[in-house]
């Protein structure tokens, strides 16, 4: 294991970075880059396809520097070889954190306890690369002899998030013969509209559930085969030809009636939320075939080997995690605004949120002692230009300040017109509005009224990355999506949290389970919750 860093707020980077702050909280980008007239092409760096222009934010070189030796004073490089030696650095679980071994290549050699997993994970996409196979050429027929034409991806959290949001990024490399629906919600309303207009003769389940005890995953898997039985039948063995199984629970799988051998297995080292690139995207694999899904893994790989082996200062997951800590722990920012401009990724900001907040979320250090600072910070966002025209107003203008990190393709995949030119123009504009902004001086030169003059201030000097690709291809997701996943290692490692645990789910729960009996029991059973509680339970029962 590796020694444990001094606590975080006596590093001698930590405080230097408190000085900075001072000076900086009341330096405005306009003179950080009159300074410096190459800033704009110097603060930026490429690797592996991606550009992130970083020139941005609220810092100098010497900032950047100081925010490396924060890196190398919180042990970043132990805890990475760490992590890809196969160490089990999710402490409170005791558990490997490999999902870097997903993507690895057939002839890499990654170990937990002392056994090679590299080969199991591509037994596993063997497998499913021969059923993704027979699905797309029609060759598996369901139980009335018809080939699937409907894929339904039964899950939630990380079984669903990711899934959903590489088939809406990759719609358009997808089968389109095939239709693809998502239910993860135990409202019974997402399973009745997501099947609702499927032949069911015709329609594959896939049941994704790490750990296949989750309620809302159960529950919607057990309608699913009520549906399911109730239009075929009711002959049992329809289940075997229409639902497959993705989890590390065999167990449970045989228990709810579903064929293991129609099962896709991965392991306790993949965190949910680490796990699109496991069994987890067989719909993704379904939808853009594996040799594309093939492409999305050599994607993440490359960003793997990125992270692994680039020094600090010119690695983008860890600068990328490094400013995110300025701007949070030292300028005071309480969120990130994840903005793509691309319709394809509008499911990538609610990806992140499980990513970022489900892994950083956390009050306490790996030893159980509490953080002295400010943990993750809230990621949210939409697509550009809907943004825009909702809540950027409050990104220019409110009292908050508000990180941003735009995303962006030089290449649109579906050329309209001068759609793409208005849409760039859009994300290079907003960057630049929320940086400079605009002065009383020159609101007034506009011919304002002195009495308006204020409303139309900008005052700028609101910090933002832009991520820029070529193209939003399989490789380029799986490249982003390493990318914010190896940047918020980076952050638990500097805050010495444990980001693969999510004890924070549980309680709500256990709660949940004792309600429920309560909430079904035909007269009402003795309530020993606090009033609130009692009164909206009984409430609920009076309302049914
Ligand atoms: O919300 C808690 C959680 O455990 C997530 O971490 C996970 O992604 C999700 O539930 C689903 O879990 P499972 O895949 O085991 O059904």
């Amino acid at each position: 294991m590796p020694v444990e860093p001094a606590p975080l707020t006596t590093r001698p980077a930590w405080l230097a970075l408190e000085s900075q702050a001072q000076i900086l909280r009341t330096t405005h980008l306009r003179q950080l880059f009159a300074e410096d007239p190459q800033r704009g092409e110097r603060m930026t760096l490429e690797a592996v396809g991606l550009f992130l222009d970083y020139s941005k934010n609220r810092v100098t070189d010497e900032t950047l520097k100081l925010l490396v030796e924060l890196a190398e004073q919180s042990q970043l490089r132990a805890r990475i070889d760490a992590m890809f030696r196969g160490d089990k650095i999710n402490v409170t679980e005791k558990r490997a954190v490999l999902h870097v071994a997903l993507r690895a290549p057939r002839s890499a050699r990654i170990s937990v306890d002392g056994e090679n997993v590299v080969p199991e994970v591509h037994a596993v996409l063997d497998k499913m690369t021969v059923f993704a196979e027979k699905i797309r050429s029609g060759n598996w027929l369901g139980h009335t002899g018809k080939p699937i034409r409907n894929v339904v991806n039964i899950g939630i959290g990380g079984s669903d998030l990711g899934p959903v949001m590489a088939y809406e990024a990759l719609k358009f490399y997808s089968d389109r013969r095939l239709t693809f629906r998502f239910v993860s919600n135990v409202d019974g309303t997402d399973f009745a509209e997501a099947v609702i207009d499927l032949d069911p003769q015709e329609t594959l389940f896939i049941v994704s559930s790490k750990t296949f005890t989750t309620l809302e995953t159960i529950t919607n898997a057990q309608s699913a085969r009520a549906w399911l039985l109730a239009r075929l039948g009711g002959d049992e063995q329809a289940v075997a030809r229409h639902f497959v199984a993705v989890s590390t629970n065999a167990t449970e799988v045989a228990k709810f009636g579903i064929d293991t051998a129609n099962m896709f297995g991965f392991w306790d080292w993949v965190g949910g939320r680490y796990s699109m690139d496991s069994a987890i995207g067989l719909s993704t694999m379904l939808a853009i075939g594996p040799e594309q899904f093939r492409d999305l893994l050599a994607g993440f790989h490359e960003l793997d080997e990125h992270f692994r082996t680039a020094p600090f200062a010119r690695n983008l997951p860890v600068l990328l995690a490094l400013l995110s800590i300025w701007n949070n722990n030292f300028l005071g920012a309480e969120t990130v605004a994840v903005l793509p401009y691309d319709q394809y990724l509008k499911r990538f900001p609610a990806y992140l949120q499980q990513l970022t907040m489900e892994s950083n979320g956390k009050r306490v250090q790996v030893d159980g002692t509490p953080v002295p600072v400010a943990t993750s910070p809230i990621y949210w966002g939409e697509p550009g230009t809907n943004g825009q025209h909702s809540f950027y107003q409050l990104i220019h203008q409110g009292t908050r300040l508000i990180p941003c990190d735009f995303l962006a393709f030089t290449e649109s995949l579906n050329p309209l017109g001068r759609h793409h030119d208005l849409l760039l123009s859009n994300v290079f504009a907003q960057a630049e509005a929320l940086a400079f902004g605009k002065t009383a001086e020159e609101v007034q030169a506009e011919g304002t009224p002195d009495w308006l003059v204020p409303h139309r201030v900008f005052a700028g000097n609101r910090p933002s990355n832009t991520i820029l690709a070529r193209r939003l291809t399989p490789a380029v997701l799986g490249r982003l999506v390493a990318l914010y996943e190896h940047m918020v290692f980076v952050q638990g490692a500097i805050w010495n949290i444990d980001s693969f645990d999510q004890w924070g789910v549980e309680l709500g729960k256990v709660l949940a389970q004792r309600i429920i009996p309560e909430l079904e029991a035909p007269r009402e059973p003795p309530l020993a919750h606090d009033s609130s509680t009692n009164n909206l339970i009984r409430r609920a029962r009076e309302g049914k």
